[in-house]
């Protein structure tokens, strides 16, 4: 799965070109059904067709459901790669049953049909299905966890907000989304770093130290808490006298000066504003569960010399009007590495985080994850990079730009708050929560303040969660609050109140699930329960194409559709007193069990009281 040097995959953008091979090309036994069978298809074709060896199986979901559950792509292609060899066969079908004669059998396969010019359709064996749900109920189902990323490497550099300025709805989406790409990665086994890339260094600390040691008669010394105790209003008001005041304006570059020579005073006035902001930032993530480790900006600044001096040693980088620029091939603009005053930029310490991450981090893949806006400058660093020869030979390095849309207001506009300022992250969590309470209440009088706050945060929270992470993440979608906490349609409510009811589905049976896990097996017959069962097994699959395209809505999509076919299987299937109550209750089980993996890749918490 992780692809070539610096590979593309959909909707990502990445510095060098070769292809990805498909995620479905594993080779080894275990993953999910998709690799599994493309493992044995990948047998049948090598056999059958030596000198095509190594071609890689192609198996997909089946697009008809009523011919097959999966289908295998190959014939076609290798029919065409084969012509006017000795010994090719005539036709497409030729080629599909050349493969499925040499198809080994797995034990997974019940039925096997083509169809079209070429095509394979798979019919999955019942047992081989049900025996897949009963071990996984077993085992745990981070035994379904997709192969191929057990031990990698992975940087996510996400949420990266500003020191002492909005952390703003942008932000927020670059937490949610960061947070369920790390979760995915660490699920399927990756060592996975979650970076903070907060931007703690720069020319405007220069301006709220001296707006802080000129507002205070006893200069920094005498700077209190208040100061930065909304920081907010202590950037407006410094940025206003920097805007107005050409004087002002000299001394607070003289402070960028003093501050970044290491002058003790300054340094610690700039603590002071981080810790501030540290503390805010902290309150979101505390409000979400989300972990990051901080690495800012200010982390990388004293390789930015170094960095710029080899750039240009090695003629990388050279000098355009006064500033000094990697040219990419293709690029409109220059990736500039240090500007012709001197500083150096974001672009400079974006090229210092690439190097640093690759070498010093031995990263196999670097995500980062920021609005659409910043695709171009991501472009460039990535080709810039990757001219600087900053990605090894004979190891590969995947590097993607996760964009996402913009969150809008019910006007289709920007989103903000009803006096017109940025939204305040905290209130809008809060708001969430709070509107939930009464839905609450109303659901579970019996329940106890604790488990009302509980439930409220896990519902609210993950409201905000589910509605971002719904969407395919390049859209811009609105906010409502109506409608992420509204009890139908895909939302977060309806999944945590779906799962509620199969668990005391089981719950009222009166059986013990762990001793039934262990002594009764699943055993399929109605179709649907098998059409249950096979959805459930395809777990492991939306985990992968989540992956592979970095896209968290394919997990909110499989969610959804898990609930809706278990509705169907429950209007039809008769649970508790039926002949099949055992295999029934394990069906349930597994269902539950999907979907807390689903919320648990969500960043979803599931509340203990029944709601
Ligand atoms: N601080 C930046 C912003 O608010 C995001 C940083 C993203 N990460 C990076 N390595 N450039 O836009």
């Amino acid at each position: 799965m992780i692809s070539s040097a610096a590979a593309p995959s959909n909707g990502t953008v990445a510095a060098a070109a070769p292809a990805a091979a498909p995620a479905a090309a594993a080779t080894s036994a275990g993953g999910s059904l998709r690799q599994q069978l493309a493992a044995a298809f990948q047998m049948a074709i090598d056999t059958a067709f030596p000198a095509m060896a190594g071609e890689p199986a192609i198996v997909v979901a089946c697009n008809q459901p009523k011919f097959g559950d999966y289908q295998c792509n190959n014939a076609m292609a290798l029919h065409g790669k084969m012509k006017g060899k000795p010994d090719a066969p005539k036709a497409p079908r030729m080629v599909a049953e050349a493969i499925l004669a040499q198809l080994p059998d797995t034990g997974m396969v019940s039925e096997t049909s083509l169809a079209g010019p070429g095509f394979i359709n798979i019919r999955l064996s019942k047992d081989f299905l049900a025996d897949r749900l009963t071990n996984m109920l077993r085992e745990g189902i981070s035994s379904w966890a997709p192969r191929g990323f057990a031990g990698k490497r992975v940087i996510v550099d996400f949420s990266s907000p500003n020191v002492a300025k909005e952390m703003h709805v942008g932000h927020l989406r670059s937490t949610i989304i960061g947070d369920t790409i790390a979760r995915a990665l660490e699920f399927c086994g990756a060592d996975v770093l979650r970076l903070n890339h907060i931007g703690d260094w720069g020319t405007q600390f220069g301006m709220l130290i001296q707006y802080m040691a000129e507002k205070r008669p006893g200069g920094l010394n005498a700077a209190t808490d208040e100061d930065v105790a909304d920081l907010q209003l202590l950037y407006r008001a410094a940025k206003a006298r920097f805007d107005d005041e050409e004087e002002f304006k000299a001394r607070a570059r003289e402070a960028v000066t003093l501050l970044q020579g290491g002058n003790p005073e300054y340094q610690q006035a700039w603590q002071r504003i981080c810790d501030a902001s540290r503390r805010e930032f902290q309150k979101i993530y505390n409000r979400l569960g989300v972990t990051l480790t901080e690495r800012g900006e200010s982390f990388y600044n004293p390789m930015l010399k170094p960095v710029v001096d080899d750039l240009m040693e090695r003629g990388v980088a050279e000098e355009s009007e006064g500033a000094k620029c990697v040219f990419v091939e293709g690029a409109q603009i220059p990736l500039i590495v240090q500007k012709s005053d001197g500083g150096f930029g974001y672009a400079s310490t974006d090229m210092a985080a690439v190097k640093h991450r690759i070498h010093e981090e031995k990263a196999d893949w670097i995500i980062y994850v920021t609005d659409m806006g910043q695709a171009t400058h991501f472009d460039l660093v990535f080709a810039g990079a990757k001219k600087a020869g900053y990605f090894p030979e004979g190891r590969t390095v995947r590097i993607d730009h996760v964009g996402f849309g913009l969150v809008l207001g019910d006007d289709g506009k920007k989103f903000r708050s009803r006096s017109g300022d940025v939204v305040r992250l905290v209130e809008l969590l809060d708001e969430a929560k709070s509107r939930i309470v009464t839905t609450v209440k109303e659901r579970r009088p019996d329940a106890s303040e604790e488990e009302i706050e509980e439930a409220s945060m896990a519902m609210g929270y993950g409201a905000v969660k589910y509605a971002d992470l719904k969407n395919h993440r390049t859209t811009n979608y609105k906010f409502s609050y109506d409608d992420m906490l509204s009890m139908n349609g895909n939302t977060a409510v309806y999944q945590l109140y779906a799962h509620a009811r199969i668990t005391s589905i089981v719950r009222k049976s009166g059986r013990d699930m762990d001793e039934l896990v262990q002594t009764a097996r699943v055993r399929l017959g109605h179709e649907k329960e098998v059409a249950l069962a096979l959805h459930i097994a395809r777990f492991s699959e939306a985990v992968e194409d989540m992956l592979d395209d970095l896209l968290p809505h394919r997990i909110t999509e499989y969610l959804y559709d898990l609930s809706t076919v278990f509705n169907q299987f429950y209007t039809e299937c008769q649970v508790v007193g039926s002949p099949e109550e055992e295999s029934r209750l394990l069906l349930c089980e597994a269902t539950a069990r999907t979907m807390r993996a689903c919320f648990h890749l969500l960043g979803i918490h599931v509340p203990k009281c029944r709601i």
